[in-house]
């Protein structure tokens, strides 16, 4: 039995790493939005990943929020080389709760793995004006410069209805999201189908460009319900490693 399960798990990988065009699959057992013990092990799966592409010196790394990457803060532990690394926040407030904001996730990886961190510290609905005078604050320019020199990227994936309700979305937002069939949303971004750019959240740091310069770029989302989000987003993002669970790799796989 245990061997059928690591084969199926391994041919779906290979499948879905040539069908969805991305560098690297790993599948975990398991369907996150039925037992939250998957997420843990997407975590799991996560840390491994990360450790095996640190560089010798110099890691920057730049994290998203979401209760998918909160499960890899945790399932982090100290480690010699994570110790040296960096942790920064990929974007500014983006409407998430605090526990699932990538402030608190950035500063509890940090602690976890006993590396150092520095926090963004903007609002979350920043206006044109507000936002021109932020970006040149001094300690934002600082940290700004640093997420932009981030060496690897780990974000999570959301369905963009189930993200949109979360951030208390304004109406017309939710109509313009409704109206452009949005699918997927990640890094404040908003994608259709086809994953093309619908609509964009304000806020500052990273931003869909930027990756193309970032060496590691690691996906981690699962669940069912997240098949078309994560198959949506991959279609135009650079290549990079997606973390994944069976069920959302199997909902893939059948509709593709
Ligand atoms: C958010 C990120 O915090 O988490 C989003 O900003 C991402 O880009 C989302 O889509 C995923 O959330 P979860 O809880 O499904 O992991």
């Amino acid at each position: 039995v245990v061997m059928k399960e690591v084969f199926n798990t391994r041919s779906m990988e290979e499948e879905l790493q040539a069908k969805l065009g991305v560098k690297e699959v790993h599948v975990v057992p398991g369907d996150s939005d039925q037992f939250p013990w998957v997420k843990k092990e997407m975590g799991r799966t996560c840390v491994n990943v990360i450790k095996r592409n640190l560089a010798m010196q110099g890691n920057i790394i730049a994290v998203t929020g979401g209760t998918t990457i909160a499960a890899v803060a945790e399932m982090l532990v100290p480690d010699s080389d994570l110790k040296e690394s960096l942790f920064v926040p990929a974007r500014g407030g983006l409407g998430e709760q605090v526990e699932n904001q990538a402030n608190t996730i950035c500063a509890t990886m940090a602690r976890k793995a006993m590396g150092t961190y520095r926090l963004l510290h903007v609002p979350d609905q920043v206006s044109k004006d507000a936002y021109e005078s932020l970006v040149l604050e001094p300690s934002i320019q600082s940290i700004l410069k640093l997420i932009h020199s981030a060496t690897m990227v780990i974000h999570g994936i959301g369905e963009a209805q189930t993200m949109a309700d979360r951030r208390d979305t304004e109406e017309d937002v939710l109509a313009k999201l409704k109206e452009k069939e949005a699918v997927a949303e990640a890094f404040g971004y908003y994608f259709n189908k086809s994953g093309e750019i619908v609509h964009k959240v304000p806020t500052i740091g990273l931003h869909l460009n930027d990756l193309e310069s970032i060496n590691t770029i690691i996906a981690v989302a699962g669940g069912a319900s997240k098949a078309e989000a994560i198959q949506a987003y991959l279609i135009k993002s650079p290549s990079q490693v997606l973390i994944t669970d069976e069920g959302a790799a199997k909902e893939i796989l059948a509709k593709l």
